[in-house]
């Protein structure tokens, strides 16, 4: 599979380690950086890397910053992505399962190296349970809808 990955200044030990574990286990990985310890701002990093999920170049995305949050929002502002922050194994596999998210984000303040690559596994290794489809139809539906106007 094609895999982007990104992050910034504060998820480098994290996205290494995915990028080397994704190889390993034979997938084909685009690192969007950061790769130094260099304050940097997640945007540049974050939005790149899930442009490339929008153009078909890669079929999943996984992003790292500090707690997570960052990083998300800005994979959740492009159109057509979905991306779930998730903290355990259990919220990594439901993304999948529930959400069909084909973006990863997670904290690395948050969760530590291995937990981090039980996670990024258990989402690659999660199936879309499609009876969750009407919700997703309803999520793209919404993209672009203005937000609702005080009464
Ligand atoms: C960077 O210091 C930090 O704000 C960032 O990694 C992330 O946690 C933001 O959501």
């Amino acid at each position: 599979m094609n895999i982007a990955v990104a992050g910034d200044h504060s998820a480098v030990g994290h996205t290494r380690a995915i990028i080397a574990h994704l190889k390993q286990a034979g997938h084909q990985v685009e690192d969007f950086g950061t790769t130094t310890e260099t304050s940097c701002d997640y945007p540049d990093y974050a939005g790149p890397a899930c442009k490339s999920l929008t153009t078909g170049r890669n079929e999943r995305v996984v992003l790292v910053c500090g707690t997570g949050i960052g990083v998300s929002i800005v994979a959740n502002k492009v159109q057509g992505i979905r991306c779930a922050l998730v903290h355990d194994e259990g919220t990594a596999r439901l993304a999948r399962e529930h959400n069909n998210a084909q973006a990863l984000a997670l904290g690395a303040r948050i969760v530590d190296v291995p937990t981090a690559l039980r996670m990024v596994d258990t989402w690659l290794g999660a199936t879309f349970e499609a009876r969750h489809q009407r919700r997703l139809d309803k999520i793209a539906a919404r993209e672009g809808c203005a937000l609702p106007t005080k009464p």
